[in-house]
């Protein structure tokens, strides 16, 4: 039932013009993995690869997201990922805090009304300004529960195009133990509510054996 409503608005999310964002970009990228997932992961927008490939977190970010999700034993096609806005901002920018509000009223709300995960993670800080309030700091309110607008239990970690970015190697390695432990934490929680879903396949899922360029 989750997975025939989703289906139905990625196809009014495909032909979505609502905004200017839609402009520079080559389509909307929605969601991917487990429609029955008790975990959603949301991170800011696609970059130039998920535009690319119409995947949400694809590029170096997903990789790396990927590795983190796989040492805490989960993964890609047993949780949901998705972004706060669907259309890649000319130039990569980081969306403001109206273009996310007027993205993710339209879009990011519908999915999460669908799929009533018992656990929301937000990747960065453009999603934890979504999902909790503009006033909280990836920085300060990161491992911390709160609950969403929606009333999900919800918990930030860094995004990982910060990781990325670190160059100091003793603040990357503490960084990297804190998105680990904000995983762990995500993913006892939805263990704890909802028991028997297997969070981890046996293999890493290869999202480029899964969707192919766009363009
Ligand atoms: N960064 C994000 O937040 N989401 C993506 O899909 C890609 C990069």
């Amino acid at each position: 039932m989750k997975e025939e409503a989703l289906k139905n608005l990625a196809h009014e999310l495909e032909v979505c013009s609502q905004c200017q964002l839609r402009e520079a970009a080559q389509g909307p990228v929605g969601w991917f993995g487990a429609a029955d997932s008790p975990i959603v992961f949301v991170g800011e927008g696609p970059g130039v690869v998920e535009d690319d490939f119409g995947c949400p977190l694809i590029g170096p970010s997903g990789q790396l997201l990927d590795k983190a999700l796989w040492a805490a034993k989960m993964t890609r096609d047993r949780v949901l990922t998705t972004n706060v806005i669907k259309c890649r901002p000319k130039g990569n920018r980081t969306p403001n805090i109206a273009e996310a509000d007027f993205c993710a009223q339209r879009w990011l709300d519908k999915e999460l009304e669908i799929l009533q995960p018992k656990v929301v993670v937000a990747l960065g800080g453009v999603a934890l300004h979504y999902l909790g309030n503009p006033d909280m700091r990836i920085t300060r309110d990161r491992g911390k529960w709160f609950k969403t607008k929606h009333g999900f239990d919800c918990i930030a970690t860094f995004h990982p195009a910060y990781l990325l970015r670190i160059s100091n190697v003793k603040a990357l390695n503490a960084a990297k133990w804190d998105v680990f432990h904000d995983l762990e934490a995500a993913r006892d929680k939805a263990l704890e509510l909802a028991p028997d879903y297997a969070l981890m396949s046996e293999e890493k899922t290869d999202l480029f054996k899964l969707f192919r360029r766009r363009k």
